[in-house]
């Protein structure tokens, strides 16, 4: 068999470039549909209360408006457990932006126009919505405190402690494509192109909600702008398009979010407090590790963001604790943002491990070094792989990190501090069972691979090709990939960086089957449905991604402005399956978390009961004016355990850990600590 292309492992551009760069990739929105209705949500402006009024005359007779959606005139769902979803069923309001009606007209102009003369009245109750440690309200959510030994006892006889709490702001997660969803309802089928990263989870979500068969519902998303999470789950939103078709049988309608509205139903990251405290011998060992959490949970519907789950795995101490509590506040609901949990853990982690080099006068890779757990400190299991430390050593090289070096403060280029940080990250190898491919070879000779999978703008369509072809020993021109569509075999949702081991794992398992069944020499129209092989060595090794970062910043004297003039990641994923889209991956993700040391803060008002900060202007992403010489790299490593590619994931251990280093970086510049996130000049100035 002659291999005309390379396959695993390649740099292979991206095979959906040409259809994006022309603009012929077709989004969501965009899909081509005759005579579409607009739906527009009109959302309460009230924290908490109930509708109590709602008069649509007057939007009704606008010429063009097809329907005005509310709870007193809406389709009854069929299951209304999920209450983020269950909307237009009550008029009671939770939080500030919920969806309470909507209008549905010819143009997206006539219901937008119309929208703002439906006339909602409230019964407004008193709202809650800024988060403290001492919250009244705050209990433990379930499982999800550990501890091992007795973590008071090593605080008090360690040489050196540090107690430390550290803040991060609500955060959003802001995809270039807002959440949209164009819905059509027709003899009982229901059709939806969705922006979405799980076709087959919005699927089986709205089958369940509207009471219909999962065979009824027909979602597709061949491509999709951009998620960090907030598309990974199903929001409001598609249930409004959804309940919008059915009041207009046969007739496609077109919902999607304004950037204010994504400010509010697309989901968010929940703020944090966390109080790190550290106990070590004088030679930098650790002897306890304590992290405490709080932050905030929509009383619609309960979520956790596990930061403190980093500090359970990432470096020895023989006993530790974790906690989180909850603040059940009148906020909207949030969900999954790149890295849940793990960014703002590594965070604290990772600036409280660098006071305490500061307090030891340790550098601080030595000191991680120092600290490095022989197996997983939680669950006593060996490392399938890990190298941190080669990645801090290489990571130090490359660089050029020196040990030790100026103290804080100390160093002064004109009328700017210059300063150097380091933080490690670590992000769990996760893997969604359950995913199948079909594999069928075609009468042209090439192979037919059909998996539900979803390319979210990461490189999916490249990658699965590449582990195709890998897997079935063909070039890659043989490939015919088929993703992002329930028509396709069932595939799980990649939370968790788990697109390519789970997918590529799925893809391997169907090419293993269709070799055993149809032998070296198949015939064309020879098919087969798999799904992954059982993975031996799941539940036998710790599996994580790892990382190191370096930062380096300077600090305007007079204004306290940051600047980043480089960053370094050097990771520990395992194999790679396509370095130019891995790398986008990686740089993406220190991008993210640079926007979050620096930028990203959604700003809660009291008053409001709502996050004022509702746009790009006031919400400020990292732009490339802010982003200076940016590098990923990653060690050669091998992993025999993780998956039959042997990838550890890529997608979010970019962000974690990269904050961290900046803000130590900020620390080693100006001798400022700034724990509270993102390092606004006004903190730097604040303190002197
Ligand atoms: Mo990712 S935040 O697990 O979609």
């Amino acid at each position: 068999m002659s291999i005309a292309l390379p396959r695993l492992g390649a740099d292979i551009a991206r095979l959906d470039g040409p259809q994006k760069v022309t603009g012929t990739a077709t989004y969501a929105y965009e899909h081509p549909l005759t005579d579409p209705a607009y739906v527009v949500a009109i959302c309460s402006t009230v924290a908490r209360g109930r509708v109590v009024g709602i008069d649509a005359s007057e939007a009704m007779h606008v010429a063009g408006v097809l329907a005005v959606l509310s709870h007193e005139r809406a389709p009854a769902l069929a299951d209304t457990s999920d209450r983020e979803l269950a909307i237009l069923q009550t008029p009671d309001v939770r939080f500030r932006g919920q969806i309470v009606a909507a209008v549905v007209a010819d143009s997206l102009e006539i219901a937008t126009h119309a929208a703002g003369l439906v006339r909602v009245a409230y019964e407004a109750d008193e709202h809650r919505v800024l988060l403290a440690a001492d919250d009244p309200e705050l209990y433990a959510p379930d499982d999800t405190d550990t501890s091992q030994g007795d973590v008071e006892a090593a605080l008090r006889s360690a040489a050196t402690t540090i107690d430390a709490t550290y803040r991060t702001p609500i955060q959003h997660n802001n995809p270039l494509e807002p959440h949209t969803t164009v819905a059509l309802w027709r003899d009982g089928w229901l059709r939806l192109y969705e922006s979405t990263q799980s076709v087959h989870g919005v699927r089986d979500t709205i089958a369940g909600l509207f009471g219909l068969d999962e065979e009824q519902v027909h979602v597709s998303a061949p491509f999709v702008g951009g998620g960090f999470g907030s598309k990974g789950m199903v929001h409001a939103p598609t249930v409004l398009a959804a309940m919008a078709a059915r009041a207009l049988p046969g007739r496609p309608v077109k919902l999607a979010l304004t950037r204010r509205q994504m400010f509010t139903l697309a989901g968010h990251r929940a703020p944090t407090i966390q109080r790190m405290r550290l106990g070590a011998a004088a030679d930098g060992t650790l002897v306890a590790l304590s992290h405490d959490v709080w932050q905030h949970t929509s009383h619609v519907k309960e979520f956790v963001e596990q930061a403190s789950s980093i500090s359970r795995m990432m470096y020895a101490a023989a006993d530790r604790r974790t906690t989180h509590r909850l603040a059940p506040l009148d906020v909207p609901v949030q969900s999954w943002m790149r890295a849940p949990g793990a960014a703002p853990g590594s965070f604290a982690l990772e600036c409280a491990i660098d006071e305490l080099a500061v307090a030891l006068r340790i550098d601080p890779i030595e000191l991680r070094v120092r600290n490095e757990p022989p197996a997983d400190p939680e669950t006593g299991l060996p490392w399938s792989s890990r190298n941190l430390v080669t990645c801090l050593r290489q990571g130090a090289e490359q660089f050029g990190w020196a040990a030790p070096g100026p103290a804080a403060g100390s160093r002064r280029v004109g009328r700017r501090l210059v300063g150097a940080g380091v933080a490690g990250g670590a992000y769990p190898r996760e893997s969604m069972d359950g995913s199948l491919a079909q594999i069928e070879l075609l009468h042209d000779g090439r192979y037919a691979v059909r998996i539900g999978a979803i390319d979210v703008g990461t490189g999916t369509w490249t990658a699965l090709t590449q582990i195709a072809a890998e897997a079935l020993g063909v070039p890659l021109e043989r490939i015919a990939l088929d993703i992002g569509d329930t028509a396709l075999p069932y595939s799980h949702v990649p939370g968790g960086s788990a697109g390519i081991t789970s997918w590529g794992s799925t893809l391997w398992g169907a090419a293993t089957a269709f070799r055993e069944a149809h032998g070296s020499d198949p015939s064309p129209g020879d098919e087969v449905t798999a799904g992954a092989a059982a993975n031996p060595a799941e539940d036998a090794y710790a599996m994580h991604a790892f990382a190191a970062h370096f930062a380096e910043v300077s600090v305007d004297i007079d204004t306290g402005e940051v600047r980043v003039p480089r960053m370094l990641g050097v990771f520990a994923i395992g194999r790679v399956v396509n370095p130019r889209t891995a790398r986008s991956q990686l740089i993406g993700g220190m991008t993210f978390g640079l926007s979050m040391a620096l930028h990203e803060q959604s700003v809660m008002d009291p008053n409001a009961g709502a996050v004022v900060t509702q746009d790009l202007a006031d919400y400020h992403v990292a732009a490339n004016a802010d982003v200076g010489d940016l590098d990923a790299r990653w060690i050669d490593e091998l992993d025999p355990h993780v998956n039959p590619m042997g990838t550890k994931g890529i997608g979010e251990i970019g962000i974690v850990g990269s904050a961290a280093a900046i803000a130590n970086a900020v620390f080693h510049a100006t001798g400022v600590r700034v724990r509270d996130l993102p390092i606004t000049p006004d903190k730097l100035l604040a303190a002197g």
